[in-house]
Protein backbone atom coordinates (compact mmCIF):
# COMPACT_ATOMS: atom_id res chain seq x y z
CA UNK A 1 0.00 0.00 0.00
CA UNK A 2 1.13 3.24 -0.82
CA UNK A 3 -0.35 6.01 1.36
CA UNK A 4 -0.51 9.19 -0.60
CA UNK A 5 -3.85 11.03 1.41
CA UNK A 6 -1.67 12.86 3.98
CA UNK A 7 -3.37 15.81 3.45
CA UNK A 8 -6.87 14.48 5.11
CA UNK A 9 -4.87 12.90 8.08
CA UNK A 10 -1.71 11.28 8.18
CA UNK A 11 -0.78 7.98 8.26
CA UNK A 12 0.99 6.12 9.60
CA UNK A 13 1.44 7.62 12.94
CA UNK A 14 4.88 7.48 15.24
CA UNK A 15 4.75 4.73 17.06
CA UNK A 16 5.31 6.93 19.83
CA UNK A 17 2.18 8.65 18.69
CA UNK A 18 0.03 5.38 19.92
CA UNK A 19 2.31 4.20 22.76
CA UNK A 20 1.58 7.88 24.48
CA UNK A 21 -2.00 7.05 23.92
CA UNK A 22 -1.64 3.60 25.17
CA UNK A 23 0.28 4.75 28.40
CA UNK A 24 -2.68 7.88 29.05
CA UNK A 25 -5.38 5.29 29.22
CA UNK A 26 -3.02 3.06 31.09
CA UNK A 27 -1.33 4.98 33.52
CA UNK A 28 -3.20 7.95 33.65
CA UNK A 29 -6.69 7.65 32.87
CA UNK A 30 -7.95 10.59 35.28
CA UNK A 31 -10.37 13.59 34.40
CA UNK A 32 -7.15 16.33 33.52
CA UNK A 33 -7.57 19.41 35.75
CA UNK A 34 -11.03 18.22 38.05
CA UNK A 35 -9.36 16.25 40.88
CA UNK A 36 -6.89 16.20 43.28
CA UNK A 37 -5.70 12.55 43.05
CA UNK A 38 -2.64 11.28 40.91
CA UNK A 39 -4.38 9.71 37.74
CA UNK A 40 -6.00 13.11 37.57
CA UNK A 41 -2.15 14.99 38.60
CA UNK A 42 -1.05 12.54 36.36
CA UNK A 43 -3.22 13.22 33.22
CA UNK A 44 -3.58 17.10 34.09
CA UNK A 45 0.86 17.15 33.52
CA UNK A 46 0.49 14.99 30.04
CA UNK A 47 -2.22 17.97 28.80
CA UNK A 48 0.45 20.53 29.85
CA UNK A 49 3.17 19.45 28.42
CA UNK A 50 1.40 18.63 25.22
CA UNK A 51 0.45 22.81 25.44
CA UNK A 52 4.24 23.34 26.09
CA UNK A 53 5.32 21.46 23.30
CA UNK A 54 2.67 23.00 20.60
CA UNK A 55 3.79 26.41 22.14
CA UNK A 56 7.35 25.70 21.39
CA UNK A 57 6.74 24.37 17.87
CA UNK A 58 5.02 27.73 16.69
CA UNK A 59 7.01 29.81 19.08
CA UNK A 60 4.40 31.21 21.28
CA UNK A 61 5.23 32.64 24.79
CA UNK A 62 2.73 31.44 26.73
CA UNK A 63 1.54 27.81 26.69
CA UNK A 64 -1.69 28.79 28.34
CA UNK A 65 -2.60 30.79 25.04
CA UNK A 66 -2.72 27.26 23.44
CA UNK A 67 -6.49 26.64 23.37
CA UNK A 68 -7.18 22.74 22.55
CA UNK A 69 -10.14 21.82 20.07
CA UNK A 70 -11.32 18.95 18.58
CA UNK A 71 -9.82 19.97 15.17
CA UNK A 72 -8.86 22.95 13.12
CA UNK A 73 -12.63 23.50 11.98
CA UNK A 74 -13.80 23.88 15.60
CA UNK A 75 -10.76 26.58 16.28
CA UNK A 76 -11.66 28.33 13.28
CA UNK A 77 -15.02 28.19 14.23
CA UNK A 78 -13.97 29.11 17.73
CA UNK A 79 -11.59 32.47 16.24
CA UNK A 80 -14.34 33.49 14.10
CA UNK A 81 -17.03 33.45 16.78
CA UNK A 82 -14.80 34.90 19.33
CA UNK A 83 -13.89 37.67 17.42
CA UNK A 84 -16.41 38.95 14.97
CA UNK A 85 -19.41 41.25 15.71
CA UNK A 86 -22.52 42.16 13.33
CA UNK A 87 -21.32 45.34 11.57
CA UNK A 88 -17.40 43.81 11.14
CA UNK A 89 -16.34 43.03 7.84
CA UNK A 90 -13.90 40.28 7.21
CA UNK A 91 -12.04 39.62 4.37
CA UNK A 92 -10.45 36.33 3.10
CA UNK A 93 -9.33 34.76 -0.39
CA UNK A 94 -10.44 32.77 -3.16
CA UNK A 95 -8.16 29.67 -2.35
CA UNK A 96 -10.14 28.64 1.22
CA UNK A 97 -11.63 25.45 2.68
CA UNK A 98 -15.15 25.36 3.59
CA UNK A 99 -13.82 25.07 7.37
CA UNK A 100 -13.96 28.77 6.47
CA UNK A 101 -16.08 29.46 4.04
CA UNK A 102 -19.13 28.18 5.75
CA UNK A 103 -18.39 30.08 9.16
CA UNK A 104 -18.00 33.05 6.81
CA UNK A 105 -21.42 32.68 4.52
CA UNK A 106 -23.54 31.77 8.23
CA UNK A 107 -21.53 35.27 9.96
CA UNK A 108 -22.25 37.27 6.42
CA UNK A 109 -26.20 36.51 7.25
CA UNK A 110 -25.43 37.35 10.67
CA UNK A 111 -24.58 40.92 9.58
CA UNK A 112 -21.19 40.52 8.93
CA UNK A 113 -19.91 41.63 4.93
CA UNK A 114 -17.51 39.01 3.68
CA UNK A 115 -15.07 40.25 1.02
CA UNK A 116 -13.29 37.50 -0.80
CA UNK A 117 -9.95 38.31 -2.50
CA UNK A 118 -9.99 36.10 -5.48
CA UNK A 119 -6.69 34.09 -6.11
CA UNK A 120 -4.66 33.08 -9.27
CA UNK A 121 -5.11 29.93 -10.91
CA UNK A 122 -1.82 28.61 -9.33
CA UNK A 123 -3.60 29.44 -6.05
CA UNK A 124 -1.43 32.60 -5.77
CA UNK A 125 -2.37 35.48 -3.83
CA UNK A 126 -2.29 39.18 -5.16
CA UNK A 127 -1.36 41.32 -2.62
CA UNK A 128 -2.58 44.33 -3.90
CA UNK A 129 -5.91 43.26 -4.30
CA UNK A 130 -5.56 41.86 -1.35
CA UNK A 131 -3.87 45.13 0.20
CA UNK A 132 -6.95 47.22 -1.66
CA UNK A 133 -9.80 44.36 -0.17
CA UNK A 134 -8.86 45.28 4.20
CA UNK A 135 -10.78 49.01 3.50
CA UNK A 136 -11.62 50.54 6.89
CA UNK A 137 -13.87 48.45 9.38
CA UNK A 138 -12.47 45.53 8.34
CA UNK A 139 -12.24 43.65 11.78
CA UNK A 140 -10.50 40.04 10.85
CA UNK A 141 -8.65 38.83 7.82
CA UNK A 142 -8.89 34.91 7.49
CA UNK A 143 -6.69 32.72 4.84
CA UNK A 144 -5.48 29.72 4.62
CA UNK A 145 -1.65 29.09 4.98
CA UNK A 146 -1.64 26.84 2.51
CA UNK A 147 -4.27 25.44 0.00
CA UNK A 148 -5.55 22.01 0.76
CA UNK A 149 -6.28 21.32 -2.46
CA UNK A 150 -2.76 22.56 -5.11
CA UNK A 151 -0.52 23.08 -1.79
CA UNK A 152 0.37 26.82 -2.66
CA UNK A 153 1.70 28.46 -0.09
CA UNK A 154 0.28 32.01 0.88
CA UNK A 155 2.78 34.78 1.68
CA UNK A 156 1.59 35.20 5.69
CA UNK A 157 3.93 37.81 7.09
CA UNK A 158 2.95 39.74 4.33
CA UNK A 159 -0.75 39.54 4.75
CA UNK A 160 -0.36 40.61 8.61
CA UNK A 161 1.71 43.39 7.54
CA UNK A 162 -1.34 44.28 5.54
CA UNK A 163 -3.83 43.37 8.15
CA UNK A 164 -1.95 45.21 10.89
CA UNK A 165 -1.52 48.20 8.83
CA UNK A 166 -5.05 48.44 8.25
CA UNK A 167 -6.27 47.96 11.90
CA UNK A 168 -7.33 44.23 11.37
CA UNK A 169 -6.51 41.19 13.07
CA UNK A 170 -4.89 37.76 11.00
CA UNK A 171 -6.42 34.50 11.42
CA UNK A 172 -4.59 31.62 9.75
CA UNK A 173 -6.01 28.69 8.78
CA UNK A 174 -2.42 26.10 9.32
CA UNK A 175 -4.38 22.89 9.12
CA UNK A 176 -1.81 22.22 6.00
CA UNK A 177 1.17 23.53 7.40
CA UNK A 178 1.66 22.50 10.76
CA UNK A 179 4.58 20.58 11.24
CA UNK A 180 5.52 20.37 7.49
CA UNK A 181 6.35 24.63 6.88
CA UNK A 182 7.81 26.40 9.92
CA UNK A 183 5.34 28.87 11.75
CA UNK A 184 6.36 31.29 14.35
CA UNK A 185 3.23 33.25 15.39
CA UNK A 186 5.12 36.27 16.37
CA UNK A 187 8.06 36.51 13.89
CA UNK A 188 5.02 36.37 11.14
CA UNK A 189 2.86 38.61 13.53
CA UNK A 190 0.03 36.17 13.28
CA UNK A 191 -2.98 36.97 15.87
CA UNK A 192 -4.81 33.81 15.38
CA UNK A 193 -3.64 30.46 14.54
CA UNK A 194 -5.80 27.60 13.74
CA UNK A 195 -4.11 24.00 13.57
CA UNK A 196 -5.31 20.31 13.29
CA UNK A 197 -3.23 17.76 15.63
CA UNK A 198 -3.72 14.86 12.51
CA UNK A 199 -1.88 16.22 10.01
CA UNK A 200 1.36 17.12 9.86
CA UNK A 201 1.76 16.83 13.67
CA UNK A 202 1.30 13.55 13.33
CA UNK A 203 -1.73 12.84 16.18
CA UNK A 204 -4.60 11.11 16.31
CA UNK A 205 -7.79 12.35 14.88
CA UNK A 206 -9.85 14.75 17.49
CA UNK A 207 -7.27 17.19 18.15
CA UNK A 208 -6.33 20.50 17.08
CA UNK A 209 -5.65 23.93 18.34
CA UNK A 210 -6.18 27.13 18.20
CA UNK A 211 -3.01 29.97 19.39
CA UNK A 212 -3.76 33.28 20.49
CA UNK A 213 -1.35 35.82 19.69
CA UNK A 214 0.11 38.26 22.08
CA UNK A 215 -1.34 41.32 20.94
CA UNK A 216 -4.71 39.62 21.11
CA UNK A 217 -6.86 40.96 23.84
CA UNK A 218 -8.51 38.14 25.39
CA UNK A 219 -10.93 39.80 27.34
CA UNK A 220 -12.54 40.85 23.70
CA UNK A 221 -13.13 37.31 23.13
CA UNK A 222 -16.14 35.54 23.44
CA UNK A 223 -16.46 32.22 24.14
CA UNK A 224 -17.63 29.49 21.74
CA UNK A 225 -18.97 27.19 24.62
CA UNK A 226 -19.52 27.41 28.45
CA UNK A 227 -19.07 24.73 30.68
CA UNK A 228 -17.12 23.43 33.51
CA UNK A 229 -13.30 23.48 33.63
CA UNK A 230 -12.48 22.25 36.92
CA UNK A 231 -11.69 26.32 38.01
CA UNK A 232 -13.62 28.65 39.90
CA UNK A 233 -16.24 25.94 40.54
CA UNK A 234 -18.44 28.29 42.50
CA UNK A 235 -19.20 30.89 39.54
CA UNK A 236 -21.91 30.10 37.29
CA UNK A 237 -20.22 32.77 34.71
CA UNK A 238 -17.22 31.21 32.19
CA UNK A 239 -14.02 32.09 33.65
CA UNK A 240 -11.96 34.55 31.92
CA UNK A 241 -8.52 32.61 32.86
CA UNK A 242 -7.20 31.04 29.80
CA UNK A 243 -7.35 28.22 28.49
CA UNK A 244 -10.36 27.27 30.36
CA UNK A 245 -12.49 30.31 28.97
CA UNK A 246 -12.50 28.27 25.64
CA UNK A 247 -11.84 25.10 26.98
CA UNK A 248 -14.48 23.54 28.86
CA UNK A 249 -16.23 19.76 29.50
CA UNK A 250 -13.93 16.69 29.92
CA UNK A 251 -10.91 17.78 27.41
CA UNK A 252 -9.90 14.58 24.73
CA UNK A 253 -6.72 13.54 27.06
CA UNK A 254 -5.77 10.70 25.42
CA UNK A 255 -6.16 12.18 21.93
CA UNK A 256 -4.16 15.60 23.51
CA UNK A 257 -1.22 12.66 24.92
CA UNK A 258 -0.33 11.53 21.19
CA UNK A 259 -1.09 15.01 19.80
CA UNK A 260 1.96 16.00 22.41
CA UNK A 261 3.71 12.80 21.37
CA UNK A 262 3.19 13.51 17.53
CA UNK A 263 4.91 17.24 18.20
CA UNK A 264 7.60 16.01 19.29
CA UNK A 265 8.36 13.84 17.06
CA UNK A 266 7.99 16.72 14.63
CA UNK A 267 10.38 18.31 16.66
CA UNK A 268 13.10 16.00 17.07
CA UNK A 269 13.06 15.43 13.28
CA UNK A 270 13.43 18.94 12.74
CA UNK A 271 10.37 20.90 10.63
CA UNK A 272 13.71 22.33 7.93
CA UNK A 273 14.29 18.45 7.54
CA UNK A 274 10.75 17.27 7.16
CA UNK A 275 10.28 19.79 4.62
CA UNK A 276 13.21 19.17 2.42
CA UNK A 277 12.29 15.67 2.44
CA UNK A 278 8.42 16.89 1.23
CA UNK A 279 10.00 19.11 -1.65
CA UNK A 280 11.81 16.70 -2.98
CA UNK A 281 9.35 14.26 -3.65
CA UNK A 282 6.88 17.56 -4.47
CA UNK A 283 9.36 17.97 -7.06
CA UNK A 284 9.65 14.12 -8.38
CA UNK A 285 5.94 14.21 -8.47
CA UNK A 286 5.36 17.23 -10.36
CA UNK A 287 7.62 16.17 -12.40
CA UNK A 288 7.34 12.39 -13.17
CA UNK A 289 3.18 13.25 -13.19
CA UNK A 290 3.89 16.16 -15.93
CA UNK A 291 5.01 13.98 -18.28
CA UNK A 292 2.13 11.90 -18.57
CA UNK A 293 -0.26 12.48 -22.31
CA UNK A 294 -3.18 14.35 -20.81
CA UNK A 295 -2.26 14.85 -17.08
CA UNK A 296 -2.64 18.83 -15.98
CA UNK A 297 -0.85 19.00 -12.70
CA UNK A 298 -2.67 22.05 -11.32
CA UNK A 299 -1.31 24.86 -8.64
CA UNK A 300 2.28 26.58 -9.04
CA UNK A 301 4.26 23.63 -10.42
CA UNK A 302 7.09 24.31 -7.66
CA UNK A 303 8.06 22.28 -5.37
CA UNK A 304 9.91 25.08 -3.09
CA UNK A 305 6.29 27.50 -3.30
CA UNK A 306 3.91 24.55 -2.00
CA UNK A 307 3.39 21.88 0.04
CA UNK A 308 3.66 18.25 -0.85
CA UNK A 309 -0.10 18.36 -2.06
CA UNK A 310 -0.06 18.09 -5.47
CA UNK A 311 -3.47 18.17 -7.60
CA UNK A 312 -4.14 16.93 -10.82
CA UNK A 313 -6.81 15.95 -13.54
CA UNK A 314 -6.10 13.39 -16.77
CA UNK A 315 -7.81 13.89 -20.01
CA UNK A 316 -10.87 11.29 -21.07
CA UNK A 317 -10.69 10.04 -17.20
CA UNK A 318 -13.07 11.27 -14.46
CA UNK A 319 -10.86 11.68 -11.32
CA UNK A 320 -13.20 8.99 -9.48
CA UNK A 321 -12.25 6.53 -12.12
CA UNK A 322 -8.48 7.28 -11.14
CA UNK A 323 -9.18 7.73 -7.19
CA UNK A 324 -10.87 3.87 -7.37
CA UNK A 325 -8.19 2.02 -10.00
CA UNK A 326 -5.29 3.46 -7.75
CA UNK A 327 -6.41 2.20 -4.97
CA UNK A 328 -8.15 -1.06 -6.40
CA UNK A 329 -4.94 -2.31 -8.75
CA UNK A 330 -2.36 -0.43 -7.57
CA UNK A 331 -2.70 0.24 -3.80
CA UNK A 332 -2.20 3.94 -4.09
CA UNK A 333 -4.50 5.53 -1.83
CA UNK A 334 -5.41 9.35 -2.53
CA UNK A 335 -8.53 11.49 -2.27
CA UNK A 336 -10.31 12.71 -5.36
CA UNK A 337 -12.94 15.18 -6.02
CA UNK A 338 -14.04 18.70 -4.65
CA UNK A 339 -11.41 18.27 -1.06
CA UNK A 340 -14.34 20.16 1.14
CA UNK A 341 -12.73 23.12 -1.04
CA UNK A 342 -15.14 24.53 -4.01
CA UNK A 343 -13.95 27.91 -4.09
CA UNK A 344 -10.60 26.78 -4.45
CA UNK A 345 -11.19 24.26 -7.67
CA UNK A 346 -13.34 27.44 -8.87
CA UNK A 347 -9.81 29.44 -8.56
CA UNK A 348 -8.32 26.78 -10.29
CA UNK A 349 -10.93 26.02 -12.93
CA UNK A 350 -11.44 22.23 -11.63
CA UNK A 351 -15.11 22.93 -10.12
CA UNK A 352 -17.40 20.69 -10.52
CA UNK A 353 -15.26 17.65 -11.17
CA UNK A 354 -12.75 17.89 -9.00
CA UNK A 355 -8.96 16.96 -8.97
CA UNK A 356 -7.10 13.47 -8.13
CA UNK A 357 -5.03 14.59 -5.45
CA UNK A 358 -1.36 13.11 -4.39
CA UNK A 359 -0.02 14.35 -0.83
CA UNK A 360 2.65 13.09 0.87
CA UNK A 361 4.32 13.08 4.22
CA UNK A 362 7.78 12.75 6.23
CA UNK A 363 7.41 8.46 5.56
CA UNK A 364 6.63 8.98 2.21
CA UNK A 365 9.92 7.69 -0.04
CA UNK A 366 11.05 8.42 -3.18
CA UNK A 367 10.38 4.72 -4.30
CA UNK A 368 6.25 5.45 -3.10
CA UNK A 369 6.42 8.23 -5.76
CA UNK A 370 7.72 6.49 -8.45
CA UNK A 371 5.12 3.64 -8.21
CA UNK A 372 2.37 6.05 -7.38
CA UNK A 373 3.68 8.12 -10.77
CA UNK A 374 3.79 4.77 -12.60
CA UNK A 375 0.73 3.79 -11.47
CA UNK A 376 -1.27 6.66 -13.13
CA UNK A 377 1.01 6.28 -16.53
CA UNK A 378 -0.79 2.62 -16.60
CA UNK A 379 -4.22 4.07 -15.99
CA UNK A 380 -3.87 7.07 -18.60
CA UNK A 381 -2.27 5.19 -21.36
CA UNK A 382 -4.07 1.69 -20.54
N1 LIG B 1 -9.46 18.95 4.91
C1 LIG B 1 -9.05 17.61 4.69
C2 LIG B 1 -8.70 17.37 3.25
O1 LIG B 1 -8.31 18.27 2.59
C3 LIG B 1 -9.93 16.60 5.26
O2 LIG B 1 -8.80 16.26 2.78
Amino acid sequence: MIYLDNAATSFPKPPAVIQAMSDFLERAGGNPGRSGHRLSIAAGRIVYDARETIAELFHARDPLRVIFTLNATHALNLALRAILRAGDRVVTTGIEHNSVMRPLRALERAGVPVAVVPCARDGSLDLDAMRRAITPGTRLVVANHASNVVGTILPMAKIARLAHDAGARLLVDAAQTAGVVPIDIEAMRIDLLAFTGHKGLYGPPGTGGLVIGEEVDVAMLEPLWRGGTGSRSEFEEQPDDLPDKFECGTPNGVGIAGLGAGARFVLARGIETIRAHEVELTRALIEGLGTLPGVVVHGTRDAELQTATVSFTAANHRVSEIGLRLDEEFGVLCRVGLHCAPAAHRTIGTFPEGTVRFAASVFTTRDDIRAAVDAVRRIVQG
